[in-house]
C-alpha cells in the first residue's frame, strides 16, 4: 500500500495567523523526501485552508504526485484542467462541515458526475471518487469512467475498538472487492490513525491510503518527517 499525505492542516495552522508559517510547500517537500507517494490538498470552495497559490506551487515544485481533492463544481473543474494535477478526488462539500462528512452520492448524480469526469480523464488526470462503502455507490462509480474510488473509512475509524468495528470493516472489505471486480482501483482514507490503520492490510489490493489529521497531529510532537516515516512503516 502506498501512502498519500493530506497537508491541509498545515495550511489551517498557517492561516490562523495569516502569515507564511508553517510553509505548506515545505511540508509537501518533507512528505516527498519521506517517501509519500502523493501529497493531497483539498481546495475548498471557501479556501479555509489550502489556497490556489499553494496548489500551483506544489504542482510546480514537487515531483511527487499531487492529488487535488475538490467538489464537483464548474469552478473546480476549470482549476483542475488548468493545473493538471496527477489525480483529482471528487468529494461532497458542505460549507458548515468541519471535514468531509460523508461520501459523494454518485448513484444519485450519475449523469452529472459522469459528465464531470470525462474532460478530466481526457486531460490525462486520474479521477477518483470518494464514496461510502456501499454496493450502490461502488456500482455507480464504475459507470462514470473514473479509474479510482477512495473508500470513506470514517465509520470504520469511529467504530474502531467498539462493537460496530466488524460491521464497518466488513463494509469496506466487500466494497473494495466489488470495486476491483468492476475494474476500479481502490484507495481508502478518513480518520485513519496509527492504531486503526493496521486493519487496512486485511483488505486485498488496496492501492493507497490518504491520511491527514493523525499524521499532522503526530508531527506536532515528533516532527513531520518522523510522523510520515512511522505511518509508512505501518502500511508498507
Ligand atoms: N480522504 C478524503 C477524501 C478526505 O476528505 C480527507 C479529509 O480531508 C482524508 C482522506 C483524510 O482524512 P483524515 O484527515 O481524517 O486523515
Amino acid at each position: 500500500m502506498l501512502l498519500g499525505v493530506n497537508i491541509d492542516h498545515v495550511a489551517t495552522l498557517r492561516n490562523a495567523r495569516g502569515g507564511v508559517e508553517p510553509d505548506v510547500l515545505e511540508a509537501a517537500r518533507i512528505c516527498e523526501q519521506c517517501g509519500a507517494s502523493s501529497v493531497t490538498t483539498h481546495l475548498r470552495e471557501d479556501r479555509r485552508h489550502i489556497k490556489d497559490v499553494d496548489v500551483e506551487m506544489i504542482m510546480r515544485e514537487i515531483k511527487t504526485d499531487l492529488n487535488l481533492e475538490m467538489a464537483v463544481t464548474a469552478e473546480m473543474g476549470k482549476i483542475a484542467l488548468r493545473i493538471k494535477p496527477h489525480s483529482v478526488c471528487l468529494v461532497p462539500e458542505k460549507r458548515q462541515e468541519v471535514t468531509t462528512e460523508g461520501g459523494l452520492d454518485v448513484a444519485g448524480q450519475l449523469e452529472k458526475i459522469t459528465k464531470f469526469v470525462k474532460p478530466l480523464k481526457d486531460a490525462g488526470i486520474l479521477v477518483s471518487l470518494f464514496i461510502d462503502p456501499s454496493e450502490e455507490q461502488v456500482k455507480a462509480s464504475a459507470q462514470t469512467g473514473a479509474q479510482f474510488i477512495e473508500l470513506h473509512t470514517g465509520c470504520y475509524s469511529n467504530a474502531f475498538g467498539n462493537e460496530d468495528e466488524e460491521v464497518e470493516f466488513t463494509k469496506l472489505k466487500n466494497a473494495a472487492k466489488l470495486a476491483q471486480s468492476l475494474g476500479l482501483r481502490v484507495n481508502a482514507g478518513h480518520g485513519l490513525n496509527y492504531e486503526n490503520v493496521h486493519r487496512m492490510h486485511e483488505i486485498e489490493g488496496l492501492y493507497e491510503l490518504n491520511i491527514g489529521h493523525s499524521i499532522i497531529s503526530r508531527a506536532v510532537f515528533v516532527g513531520l518527517e518522523k510522523a510520515v516515516v512511522e505511518m509508512k512503516e505501518l502500511i508498507k
